[in-house]
């Protein structure tokens, strides 16, 4: 078959003067895009680099593939991730992982909140700030948490995040909105273990293939956060544990998995996602957001590490998305 890939590196945007230091966070490096090429020509595919933005819709015009393989972030707005399934869709080519509409409502977390709230899914109470004189009508009870309303890959994810008392709120949202120049989500903290379950599937047939607790190992659970500064540091393992499957009872598994399976269909993801939970101070597991565009580095990010914590290898991982989306389409 021939596939191309589209993709948005960081070193396409070249240098960024002004704004924060994670404003290309979201964005690939080569050696990703490189991997997914290795193992889609490694099981027999020809595969045409399409990239990003308007060269993306160049290539694809100009290479017609019978299938683009998708992890463009996008540049721009809430609806970035949407824009190359928006464009696959408009041109009648597939397109692995999920639609524009849950790429959308997805990217931005409250959009996401009320969808999965409405199916009757657990998550914290919120509330979306335009203006820090927004602020004075929040009576949320403290601890909050406060990150920008459409990122992801912990853009605006700081340590500072989790906000214990009024003026710790107002200096944060305020950074955030000046820094993001977009809406900040406000919500309840959730001070208890923390998860990200990768899911795989199509309809009826959606399945957990892991789910990983992170679990803090230097401060106390109701201080962390998996922050920008967690992820990014070398020493990484210094820090936090990565347990696949969680050190857990299996009923608090499944109740962890049983909301990532709910928010999935609330949200009509397809092929691939992975869902963070994280459980309140009681223990009550709740849906913190759904990543239908889940980092791909080999030995990185999230949904690669769990998945190699479950016996797999990259190669079956990135198969396994191809054959989810192949029969979902019945391509061969
Ligand atoms: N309401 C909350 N209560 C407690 N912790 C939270 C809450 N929201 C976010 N966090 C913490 O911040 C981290 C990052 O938040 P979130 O997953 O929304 O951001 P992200 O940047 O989209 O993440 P990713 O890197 O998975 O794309 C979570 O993994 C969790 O540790
Ligand atoms: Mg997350």
């Amino acid at each position: 078959m021939h596939i191309g890939i589209a993709f948005d590196l960081k070193a396409d945007f070249g240098a960024v003067s002004g704004g924060p230091e994670d404003l290309l966070e979201e964005y690939d490096s080569d050696a990703t895009v490189s991997a997914i090429e290795r193992v889609l020509v490694a099981r027999g595919h020809r595969v045409t680099r399409l990239g990003g933005g308007r060269r993306f819709l160049e290539r694809l015009l100009a290479a017609s593939p019978e299938l683009v393989f998708n992890i463009a972030e996008g540049r721009g707005s809430r609806s970035r991730e949407a824009h190359v399934p928006a464009a696959c869709e408009m041109l009648g080519i597939p397109c692995t992982h999920s639609d524009p509409l849950t790429m959308a409502v997805t990217l931005d977390k409250a959009m996401a909140k009320r969808v999965v709230a409405s199916c009757g899914v657990p998550t914290p109470e919120f509330v979306v700030v335009e203006h820090e004189r927004d602020l004075e009508r929040i009576t949320l009870p403290f601890p909050l948490f406060a990150k920008p309303l459409f990122e992801g890959s912990s853009m605006g994810i700081r340590r500072r995040s989790r906000l214990a008392d009024r003026a710790q709120l107002r200096e944060w949202v305020g950074q955030l909105l000046g820094d993001y120049r977009e809406p900040v989500l406000v919500e309840e903290f959730c001070g208890g273990a923390e998860f990200t379950v990768g899911l795989l599937g199509n309809g009826a047939n959606v399945r957990v293939a892991g789910t990983m607790e992170v679990e803090p190992l230097l401060v106390p659970r109701d201080q962390f956060v998996y922050s920008l500064e967690v992820k990014r540091n070398p020493n990484w393992a210094e820090e936090i544990s990565y347990n696949v499957p969680p050190k857990r009872a299996r009923a608090e598994i499944d109740a962890v998995e049983k909301v990532a399976l709910d928010a999935w269909r609330a949200l009509g993801c397809r092929d691939v996602a992975r869902i963070d939970v994280r459980c309140d101070a009681s223990g009550n597991p709740k849906f913190i957001e759904c990543n239908p565009l889940p980092g791909l580095a080999p030995g990185w990010s999230d949904l690669a590490i769990l998945w190699d914590r479950t016996g797999g290898t990259y190669e079956t991982l990135v198969g396994a998305i191809l054959d989810e989306a192949t029969t979902r389409l019945a391509l061969r």
